[in-house]
């Protein structure tokens, strides 16, 4: 069934637990999800970001993640994540997304506060909840990081300026494959925001930060884990060890690697204890 995500975040957060979303970038992997939280029994966040748009466009994106919401066993909250523009995420509404993220990181805060609070007040009255990001998870692909890392009394200031109901934070991550550099996570900073904001927290790019640094996150207030590029390397991984089978079995090994990084991030954010 299609949730929105307030209530299954609200749980994780009261259970001390937390949720991964993945990120869905075809047919197969939005498929994969959903038969693995059902499988578990275990909430699904479903997301789909802006930049798959172009070979992913957002119109069959949504076809491709109600089917599997609306049919599913287990609450899915069909989400948009790294929405950047109000266009894009008034779409996403329209379309039928029960979740959306507007990430307006990199401007002023008080941009930031502004445009968010409007997609609050717009997503709010349709029951769709929406996340925000302040400070800025950066690209772990870049030479230089371009992150900046969240302040807690700003996250304090706003989620209530702008009635959000979860908060990306910068705390170390990046988005992306961690080529040069390897994630040091600040959790002084996230115990700080932790006990200042008293909505779920998220982070950002979950791929390669590491088991133990990923559960003590979620021990120190993460509900919400996103991850993407381990999905992209585990089908990767199973093309290369298929070379010369058919395009089913080889469909099938990349699902079923997709299926284990999955099961792995239920484990380690404890999610079967939502
Ligand atoms: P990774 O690709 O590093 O897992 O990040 C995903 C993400 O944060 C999507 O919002």
């Amino acid at each position: 069934m299609i949730v929105n995500s307030v209530e299954m975040l609200a749980n994780a957060k009261k259970n001390g637990c937390g949720l991964p979303a993945p990120d869905y970038f075809d047919y197969d992997s939005a498929y994969v999800y959903t038969k693995t939280a059902e499988a578990l029994g275990i909430p699904l966040i479903l997301s789909y970001a802006q930049v798959f748009d172009p070979f992913f466009p957002l119109e069959e994106a949504a076809d491709i993640g109600l089917y599997f919401a609306k049919r599913a066993s287990v609450p899915v909250a069909l989400h948009l994540d790294h929405g950047t523009t109000e266009e894009f995420v008034e779409r996403a509404v329209k379309l039928g997304f029960s979740s959306v993220m507007l990430d307006a990181s990199k401007d002023s805060i008080e941009s930031n506060t502004k445009r968010t609070a409007a997609v609050v007040k717009m997503a709010h009255p349709l029951g769709i909840s929406v996340e925000a990001e302040i400070g800025h998870v950066g690209s772990g692909t870049e030479e230089g990081d371009d992150a900046v890392y969240t302040q807690a009394d700003e996250a304090e200031a706003f989620v209530k300026a702008t009635g959000v109901d979860s908060l990306a934070v910068s705390i170390g991550t990046a988005h992306g494959v961690y080529k040069k550099m390897k994630p040091v996570l600040n959790f002084e900073r996230l115990s700080e925001i932790s006990k200042l904001v008293d909505v779920p927290l998220v982070l950002h790019g979950g791929s390669g930060t590491g088991d133990d640094n990923i559960t003590k996150c979620v021990q120190l207030g993460i509900c919400k884990v996103n991850v993407y590029t381990e999905f992209l390397q585990a089908c990767g991984k199973a093309f290369d060890e298929t070379v010369g089978a058919d395009l089913h079995a080889r469909r099938a090994a990349a699902m079923d690697n997709m299926r284990s990084v999955l099961e792995h991030y239920f484990k380690i954010c404890r999610s079967a204890e939502l």
